[in-house]
């Protein structure tokens, strides 16, 4: 019998939302919570975590019926204003995301911030001690979470401690610029299992751990996992890239609700191949790159004048972050500019779209682009190429992928891989998929389609689940 889990990560799995005056909350989106409900709530399981919503907001009862309906129990972390500016803006999102997107130049390290990281760290190590017993594993996700696992130990709250990294680890080079760079590697030591994303990722990890801290012993090395001993423990590393549940989006992408809204969609672009590009509103995605290059190959291929359109649909993300709000200047700035130099009669080359999209119109985005453009600078996975792929149900659509992307490990071979800071190469990219016969866009996209399929997030969730399970006998969890 499978130990109950208990899963803690920033944000809960639900979306709060207050309308004249109601509070409404519904199941959050996303692979994280198909993948992990069945298990939680076949095993009563807990999900900790912030509710995305003001402390004094009247959902405890709502959280606890949608709990109840849900079969598995939800605790709430309740974060302040001050908390939220200074661990999860501060902190969270100006030091630990930039730096591990190898984006020294948008971090910002403060002191002031570090501290609430710590504070809140301890606040969610808390309830999870009081929400948990020692047969429970803990799983502990992401970045805004690392020193969870360190203060539950502090708390011997001897439990079997998981972690997993949705985004990537940085090389020593980059990670020693932190401040309090042990005391993060320290903490990622405090689990018995850390996971991340990619093989990189992973040896990033063992190498800062190796280097920086003074008595950890790299024990063996394994196909994708490497034990390493520190504090008289045995701790298990390795990579379980995550994934998406491509069966459902088959599913949902092959109705009529989704055909129709796709159909509809491509009627605005009759007679033209869409590009499209869907992305959070980040400077890890590499937006303003990927208008330059689409501008580009405007500029080199005349061919693809009145052919093509671009479709950027940006979605609004962390507007408190200074960095984010300039992004959004920028990029409308850039659209109106590409737009005014090609723009013709009947032809508008480049719509920017900034709001998010119901799953039937993402769905049908998906399903209708004949070529998606996804190019971060650096993403720890980047699940929007891989629901591409699995919504290319005619298998007519091309990937052009970001060499940086954590999918690319995965995607790299039949995709269109590229630099995004080479404008060139991407605008070559472009017409390349632009021009490619129907017969090699179905078989590249074939196999795309049966990698995600095989690799799916409900075989993610089992690998790291058993991965888990065979933790090397010497370590002792929670000890
Ligand atoms: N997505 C969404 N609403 C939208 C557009 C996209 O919820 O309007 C989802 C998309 O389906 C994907 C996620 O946002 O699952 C983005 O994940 P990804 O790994 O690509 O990037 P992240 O935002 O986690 O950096
Ligand atoms: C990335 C991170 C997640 C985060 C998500 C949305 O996927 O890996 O941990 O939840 O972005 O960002 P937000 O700051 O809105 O939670």
């Amino acid at each position: 019998m499978l130990k109950r889990l208990i899963i803690v990560s920033n944000r809960l799995p639900i979306v709060i939302s207050q309308e004249q005056g109601q509070w409404n909350i519904e199941p959050g989106a996303g692979g994280l919570v198909t993948a992990l409900e069945p298990l939680m709530s076949r095993n009563h399981g807990v999900w900790i975590g912030w509710p995305g919503c003001g402390p004094d907001a009247p959902i405890d009862e709502l959280v606890a019926r949608f709990a109840a309906e849900r079969g598995y129990g939800l605790k709430i972390v309740p974060l302040s204003d001050d908390e939220v500016e200074k661990y999860y803006r501060g902190f969270s999102n100006e030091a630990l995301w930039p730096l591990c997107h190898d984006l020294l130049g948008n971090c910002i390290f403060s002191l002031e911030n570090y501290c609430s990281y710590k504070d809140v760290n301890r606040k969610f190590a808390e309830v999870t001690a009081e929400a948990s017993t020692p047969d429970d594993i803990v799983w502990v996700h992401d970045y805004q979470l690392i020193l969870c696992g360190r203060y539950l130990r502090q708390m011997q709250a001897t439990r079997t401690l998981a972690f997993f990294l949705h985004i990537p680890f940085p090389t020593p080079d980059l990670f020693r610029r932190l401040p309090w760079k042990r005391a993060l590697i320290e903490g990622l030591l405090s689990y018995d299992m850390i996971g991340f994303q990619t093989l990189r990722d992973h040896r990033n990890f063992v190498h800062c751990a190796a280097t920086l801290i003074k008595g950890v012993e790299v024990r063996s090395h394994h196909r994708n996992h490497t034990i390493l001993r520190y504090d008289n423990r045995l701790i298990k590393a390795g990579h379980y890239p995550i994934s998406i549940d491509f069966e459902n989006f088959v599913q949902h992408a092959g109705k009529n609700e989704v055909a129709e809204a796709a159909w509809y969609l491509h009627e605005h672009y009759e007679h033209r191949q869409l590009i499209l590009g869907i992305d959070r509103l980040d400077y890890t995605k590499g937006i303003p790159e990927r208008f330059l290059a689409f501008e580009r190959a405007l500029e080199k291929y005349p061919a693809l004048h009145q052919k093509v359109s671009l479709l950027q649909v940006v979605v609004p993300s962390r507007t408190m972050v200074p960095d984010y709000v300039d992004l959004k200047t920028q990029l409308e700035q850039m659209a109106g500019r590409i737009n005014g130099r090609f723009a013709q009669h009947g032809w508008v080359p480049l719509h920017y779209h900034y709001r998010s999209l119901d799953p039937t119109q993402l769905l049908a985005h998906y399903r209708t682009a004949e070529i998606a453009l996804v190019t971060p600078l650096r993403d720890g996975m980047n699940l929007v190429a891989k629901e591409y792929c699995a919504c290319s149900v005619d298998n007519k659509g091309v990937l052009i992928l970001s060499k940086f992307a954590g999918a690319a490990d995965q995607l790299g071979k039949h995709a269109l891989l590229v630099n995004p800071y080479d404008l060139e190469q991407t605008a070559d990219a472009i017409f390349y998929a632009f021009t490619m016969p129907p017969e090699e866009r179905r078989r590249r996209m074939a196999l795309l389609r049966a990698q995600i399929k095989r690799n799916d997030v409900h075989r993610w969730m089992e690998t790291f689940i058993s991965a888990l399970s065979t933790i090397p006998r010497e370590t002792q969890p929670g000890a």
